[in-house]
């Protein structure tokens, strides 16, 4: 028998008794090397089956890395608990983005810009005000980033690097006028200018509370906690939502449209709605002694605990960790919320229940984001906002990866059909007449 390369797999085909040598690259398969593998000339080539891309590298990336055993979360090589610490949202984004830690003009100037692209056009207002006063902000902000494509048509040019760093600007810039202006809305208040004199984060403060002070300064210990919120939540790789923007983009779509499914996907109670999903349990539950009957419920099946367990992280989520910390800042300003004390009494009980300690469950970013975002006193349909807020880098730096990839097609799955076949077509006359 001929050596096999080291780095290759030997498959052998029992149907046919042929045997295939399959290149290992970056610890992958490449699917198409399997479609090789038929069982006749006219047989279609061999398929891999994995609902939900369990174990289906869909792309290469230098933007985030995850080693969900080790419980590690790095942006461009950067330690999140780092980055939480010592940076900005705005220095991530430019990180995440560029794929460098800027300069100090750099980062003057992306702040500069940034900041200055926070306004949208008038009609941009209309358009939000003609949604129903109960309108979810999720909808409000998915509609109205979508609708940024129409009155940026120039975005539809993906392949100018300069105009891509200008719809990106654009977008980081306005995510938080539109997700603030959809807040306001639910509350029958009217909409809030940018206040360019501020940062980021307490720009978009202002956007949410001020009523009719000249000015409205957030405590800085606010800031901060909301700031490091959306550090934590800025990418997580090939999450639900980012895999929709890198989908939606492979159709060289504009980067407002990819957004707009990324909102999309991250408003589903399994991705982004989780946190809002974990204070609602929480609400439900209602008091400690309800816990141990709620606990058994999730065992039998019938209930989920939410804000538990996650599809990469099975010893513990980094973010997770930072959170508790940010929570204690922020209940300082806030007082404490009562339903912290049940929050951390399920998690205590979970994390020595075999059920949970079998299956690697573990609290994840949205078991305390929610409390947190509460003593802000966001209600829950704000959450996910937030989130959205803070993941627009994420999505954009992948987004970016995706344009620029000599390697990616347009994304367009298989599928194994079971549907029926060659069915004789009668017309409805005959049918219905019989
Ligand atoms: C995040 C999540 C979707 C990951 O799902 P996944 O990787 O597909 O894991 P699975 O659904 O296959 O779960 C594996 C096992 O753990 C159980 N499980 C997973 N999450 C659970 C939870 N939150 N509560 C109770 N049981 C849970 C499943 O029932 C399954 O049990 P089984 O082996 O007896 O069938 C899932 O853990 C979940 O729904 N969590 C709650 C929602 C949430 O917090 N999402 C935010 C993620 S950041």
């Amino acid at each position: 028998m001929p050596e096999q390369p080291a780095n290759s797999l030997t498959v052998r085909d029992n149907r046919t008794g042929q045997e295939y040598d399959v290149p290992i690259t970056d610890g992958t398969i490449r699917a198409a090397d399997i479609g090789q593998i038929r069982s006749g000339e006219d047989e279609p080539g061999l398929a891999v089956y994995d609902p939900g891309f369990v174990n289906t590298a869909s792309c290469k990336s230098a933007v985030t890395f995850i080693d969900g055993e080790k419980g590690i979360l790095e942006y461009r090589g950067y330690p999140i608990e780092q980055l939480a610490e010592k940076s900005t949202f705005l220095e991530v984004a430019y990180l995440l983005v560029h794929g460098t830690l800027p300069s100090k003009d750099e980062y003057d100037s992306w702040v500069h810009e940034i900041t200055y692209h926070t306004f949208v056009h008038e009609n941009v207002r209309s358009f939000m005000q003609g949604f129903r006063y109960d309108a979810h902000p999720m909808g409000m902000l998915m509609a109205s980033v979508g609708a940024l494509s129409t009155f940026y048509p120039d975005a539809r040019n993906i392949h100018d690097a300069e105009n891509r760093h200008m719809q990106i600007v654009r977008m980081i810039a306005k995510m938080p006028t539109l997700g603030a202006w959809s807040f306001r809305h639910a509350q029958g208040k009217p909409y809030v200018y940018p206040d360019n004199d501020l940062g980021y984060t307490a720009n978009f403060l202002s956007m949410l509370f001020k009523m009719s002070e000249q000015k409205f300064q957030a405590d800085e210990r606010l800031v901060k906690a909301l700031d490091v919120l959306f550090i934590l939540h800025a990418d997580h790789e090939q999450n639900c939502s980012t895999n929709a923007v890198r989908s939606v983009g492979s159709s060289q779509v504009d980067p407002y449209s990819a957004v707009a499914a990324g909102v999309g996907a991250l408003f589903g109670p399994l991705h982004g709605g989780a946190n809002e999903a974990v204070l609602r349990m929480l609400r439900r539950i209602g008091s400690m002694e309800n816990i141990p009957s709620f606990i058994e419920g999730v065992k039998d099946g019938n209930e989920r605990l939410m804000g538990f367990g996650h599809r990469v992280y099975k010893n513990y989520d980094p973010r997770a960790t930072i959170i508790k910390k940010a929570c204690d800042d922020v209940f300082e300003v806030t007082g404490v919320n009562p339903l912290l004390k049940i929050a951390q009494e399920l998690e205590k009980i979970a994390l020595e229940d075999e059920y949970f300690v079998k299956r690697k469950l573990y609290p994840n970013v949205d078991f305390y984001s929610g409390l947190i975002y509460e003593a802000f006193q966001f209600p829950p349909e704000m959450f996910t906002v937030l989130f959205a807020i803070g993941r627009t880098p994420g999505w954009l730096a992948q987004w970016l990866e995706l344009v620029q990839d000599k390697e990616q097609k347009i994304a367009r799955p298989k599928q194994i059909y079971t549907g029926d076949r060659t069915l004789d077509f009668t017309p409805a006359s005959e049918r219905w007449a019989q």
